[in-house]
């Protein structure tokens, strides 16, 4: 099954010529250098550059493929921005009434589930945490078709908070590759536990206001601030609280195996943790865990093609 798929959820445009679940190409082009001015994506800006991004990646891909023997277009649907969904809509319409394919929308979310697929077979039925800067879910995959939610962020995303934090510290944007770096280089750990019950739904804005809080009441005595102490104490309470839920729902639904994805899947901490949690832990490759229109490919063969 060979598809053409297009991701344009966020602030990168990336599209992928995929057949039976290798890449022959993916072109991405990231905003993430344009948007750090503003300390996070501006949704106007972001539709526009994917308006001309997909026009120079279609001319680059055509320069080197024949597309016209593709079985169908793919493209994400939602959750996303809007004016940033419309345009790979918008462009993957137009690719397939050229060719005169098949077009099938696809679920973000699914997608960051399904990364894991490039490299293992899932065994059903499945838990699955998505964890980025948009969202942090767990999901339970009864099969392909049936997934359903299990528990969502009450406020902010992993991601976000790795994203606030950094910015807080002067860290840059995205906060979680450096903040995930400091942390495993410090010996000390300042203590940001976050208190809750296992079952009670994720929610990040009490840790957020602990940790800043505390960098406020530092900086205004006047007293030096330990920042690797405090990356590696926020990142221990955020993922700890994250793979306490998980074990919570492991108990609970017994699932014969478990799914990482998302941007924040990345994070070293959270991969050697979740790894423990289950004999069959699924982790994606480390270049399917951001977006990437790839994973959108690989969840519509899946789906729509012959891909199991
Ligand atoms: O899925 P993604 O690429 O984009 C969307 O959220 O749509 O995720 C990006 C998020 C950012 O918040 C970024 O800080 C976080 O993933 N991230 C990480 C790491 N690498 C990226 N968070 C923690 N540790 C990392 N190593
Ligand atoms: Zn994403």
């Amino acid at each position: 099954m060979k598809i053409l798929s297009i991701e344009t959820s966020h602030d990168d445009t990336s599209v992928a010529l995929y057949k039976d679940k290798e890449i022959l190409k993916e072109i991405t082009l990231s905003q993430t250098e344009f948007h750090k001015q503003y300390g996070g994506t501006v949704p106007e800006y972001a539709s526009r550059h994917h308006a001309i991004s997909l026009g120079i990646i279609l001319d680059s891909l055509l320069k080197e493929f024949d597309i016209s023997d593709i079985d169908h277009v793919a493209y994400t649907e939602k959750p996303g921005l809007i004016g940033s969904l419309q345009m790979g809509r918008l462009f993957a319409f137009a690719v397939a009434l050229a060719l005169d394919k098949p077009i099938y929308p696809i679920n973000h979310m699914f997608a960051h589930i399904y990364s894991v697929a490039f490299t293992n077979d899932i065994i059903y039925p499945s838990l699955a945490l998505v964890v980025s800067g948009g969202h942090t879910q767990i999901w339970y995959v009864k099969d392909k078709y049936n997934i359903e939610i299990v528990n969502e962020t009450q406020d902010d995303a992993v991601g976000e908070v790795y994203d606030k934090v950094a910015r807080k510290l002067g860290l840059g944007f995205p906060g979680g590759p450096v903040i995930d770096k400091l942390a495993h280089e410090s010996a000390t750990s300042i203590d940001f536990k976050i208190l809750d019950r296992e079952d009670s739904p994720f929610s990040f804005s009490g840790l957020k206001t602990k940790v800043i809080d505390y960098i406020h009441n530092k900086k205004q005595k006047g007293e030096s601030l330990d920042i690797p102490g405090i990356c590696k104490g926020f990142q221990e309470a955020i993922i700890n609280n994250t793979i306490n839920k998980m074990k919570h729902y492991i108990n609970k639904y017994n699932p014969s195996s478990i799914i990482l994805g998302g941007g924040v899947s990345a994070n070293s901490y959270l991969r050697s943790e979740f790894k423990k949690l289950h004999e069959f832990a699924l982790i994606p490759d480390m270049k399917y865990t951001g977006d990437n229109a790839s994973m959108i490919a690989i969840r519509s063969d899946i789906i729509n093609g012959e891909g199991t």
